[in-house]
């Protein structure tokens, strides 16, 4: 989603705030601008498409000045056109922002009523312009006007304000989005996250729900919703030395797929004792002796990994569990249990749906816990138990170690549950952890399967659909390898639970149409099994991924096209090394198709609107 960085410093910015852009780029972005104030006037640069058209803007009509902000927008209002771009300016104000503000229409037309000419389709331009209005029409100091327009405001935004002829302020608020902070030596910094301003400074501040600040080259001041001056603690980001190199691959994708065998194994440890083979939690846990029921909510990727948790959950704990994604959960009329507990899961801890699912469920009195990567976030902050993952900064826009390092929280939560509710005794945790524990060496040996991947990615590459097809754990990790191939491959492709087949998706089947059929050597084995064999009577070729035994039988009833031998793992984890391959797969076919892997057009990392 969109991006902003603002610099108040000694020597020209507008370079400094392209290189903070640059590390906002992995969020996801169509169009960029950046305004700064010189000899006391405002001036802006924007442009359409990836950064260099930006740079290349910059070098035509080089910007000067020692303040500025930046902008990449990601179009939530309008197309993505140098008009719509950011910063959106008067002749008194420039103005990013980042959100989405639910009352423009109101505000816009009564603007115009006003007199006020609009040149954009934006939400975001009812902010210069009532800014504006404030300052010429009622006489406002700068801050008064920018506090005058926060009030009128309404919806979830980040924003950013320069004004003409002051060389010394840029005001900000957060109310949604997130906002950092930054202090140098003698310069102010403020970003969309920590890893934007890691090139200059890694002393942070985060701006709370509802704040606002006032920055001068040297300090700030900063306010709560009540307009209250409020201290907010500065903290060390090791932003900079978690990014920004790809590791030598080519892409963070494939750096974030490889890294998997390590951060599964750095999450795992947060919360398994190896000597005693016990599951540990932190201490402010959920209480999950006395639930009635678990909720589980999140979006996209995270969301599948709540539903193959769901699965762990009711078999190891015995605990009902109600899963919806995000976006429905928050509206939904639900009947919440009086000792309920509600789960959300977010690798970024800023999506918009979550965040509000998570705020609905605490408005019913469900405990909250939260699985976040982003210790930081505001999802992290507003649950009550925080269980994180410890995959690292993730840059790449789909979703990869995240996802593991989630399942590997998430077996551990559910191992735990089923510990306190009495259904896992001390020999079954001991096997559960030992089998845990084995995950990233299997891991590794997945990720061995990639040169044959990489074939197999160049016939997938000529199709226009795919179907992935799994029973258990493997249904949703079969959405999940879809999503992963649709994302980043452009190629349509859909999840289904086996037993489903016949009830519609067989009628898609002939021979162009791929089936990758996830069977992993469990009970339900010879059921997915039979349905790969209906598919391949109609012509339709498959892809089967099981074990090397798991293989071999199901040859008995007919070759499959390709096949891919996974490593032997306990049953109910087979979505860890599964994942994998999946990831791989979708990965090398869109390098064979030649997309933007890292950077998928139209989709954004962090999702903060709704
Ligand atoms: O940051 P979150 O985990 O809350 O993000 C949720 C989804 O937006 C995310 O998983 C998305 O589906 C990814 N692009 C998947 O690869």
């Amino acid at each position: 989603m969109c991006g902003i960085v603002g610099i108040i410093a000694k020597a020209e910015v507008s370079g400094p705030i392209l290189d903070g852009l640059k590390r906002l780029e992995y969020r996801g972005y169509d169009s960029s601008g950046i305004a700064t104030i010189h000899a006391g006037r405002l001036e802006r640069r924007r442009a359409v498409g990836k950064l260099q058209a930006l740079e290349q803007t910059l070098r035509e009509r080089p910007l000067h000045g020692a303040i500025g902000i930046g902008h990449t927008r990601w179009a939530t209002h309008g197309a993505p056109n140098v008009t719509n771009a950011h910063p959106h300016a008067t002749e008194t104000i420039a103005v990013v922002h980042n959100g989405i503000i639910e009352n423009f229409a109101e505000l816009r037309e009564s603007l115009i009523a006003k007199g006020v000419a609009f040149e954009s389709e934006t939400d975001t331009e009812v902010i210069p312009q009532l800014i504006n209005h404030l300052l010429v029409s009622h006489n406002m100091s700068p801050v008064e006007a920018f506090q005058g327009a926060l009030k009128k405001l309404q919806g979830a935004f980040a924003i950013a304000a320069i004004f003409d002829g002051e060389e010394d302020l840029i005001l900000c608020a957060r109310r949604g989005s997130p906002l950092a902070l930054g202090r140098g030596e003698g310069e102010r910094f403020l970003g969309s996250d920590a890893y934007a301003l890691a090139p200059f400074t890694n002393r942070i501040t985060y701006l709370k729900e509802g704040d606002w600040a006032i920055i001068r080259q040297d300090g700030w001041q900063i306010f709560d919703a009540t307009d209250t001056e409020v201290e907010r603690r500065e903290q060390l980001s090791d932003a900079a030395s978690a990014l920004i190199d790809k590791g030598g691959y080519r892409h963070f994708m494939a750096k974030e797929i490889h890294e998997q065998p390590e951060v599964i194994g750095h999450t795992l440890s947060a919360y398994i004792d190896p000597v005693a083979r016990k599951v540990t939690l932190p201490d402010r846990a959920l209480d999950f002796k006395n639930l009635e029921r678990l909720t589980i909510s999140a979006c996209g990727t995270a969301f599948y990994a709540g539903q193959i948790a769901k699965y762990w959950f009711e078999e190891w704990a015995r605990l009902p569990v109600e899963i919806d994604i995000a976006s429905e959960l928050r509206y939904r009329v639900l009947p919440w249990p009086k000792q309920g507990a509600a789960l959300f899961i977010s690798q970024s801890g800023e999506t918009a749906d979550t965040l509000a699912a998570l705020r609905e469920a605490k408005a019913h009195g469900q405990q909250i816990g939260a699985v976040i990567n982003v210790p930081e976030s505001t999802i992290a902050r507003e649950a009550d138990a925080c269980f994180p993952t410890n995959a690292g900064p993730e840059i790449g826009v789909a979703s990869t170690k995240a996802f593991t390092c989630q399942l590997a929280t998430l077996a551990c939560l559910a191992l735990a549950a089923g510990v306190a509710r009495g259904h896992i005794d001390a020999k079954r945790e001991g096997e559960l952890v030992d089998a845990l524990l084995e995950v990233p060496r299997l891991a590794l040996e997945a990720i061995t399967l990639e040169p044959q991947i990489e074939q197999i990615a160049h016939e997938l590459a000529q199709a226009s659909d795919v179907l992935y097809l799994g029973r258990g754990v493997s249904f949703p990790l079969a959405m999940e390898g879809a999503l992963k191939l649709k994302e980043i491959s452009y190629i349509h492709a859909e999840g289904y639970g086996a037993g489903e087949l016949k009830h519609g998706p067989i009628a898609l089947i002939d021979e162009k149409v791929p089936v990758i059929v996830l069977a992993p050597d469990d009970r339900l084995f010879e059921k997915t099994v039979s349905n790969m064999q209906e598919v391949m009577a109609r012509g339709g070729c498959c892809l089967l991924m099981s074990s090397a035994a798991g293989i071999e039988r199901a040859k008995r009833g007919g070759a499959p096209w390709q096949s891919l031998v996974i490593p032997d793992i306990d049953q109910a984890l087979s979505p860890f090394v599964y994942a994998i391959p999946a990831q791989l797969l979708a990965y090398h076919t869109a390098l064979v198709k030649g997309t933007d892997v890292d950077q998928p057009r139209n989709l954004a990392k962090s999702v903060t609107v709704e």
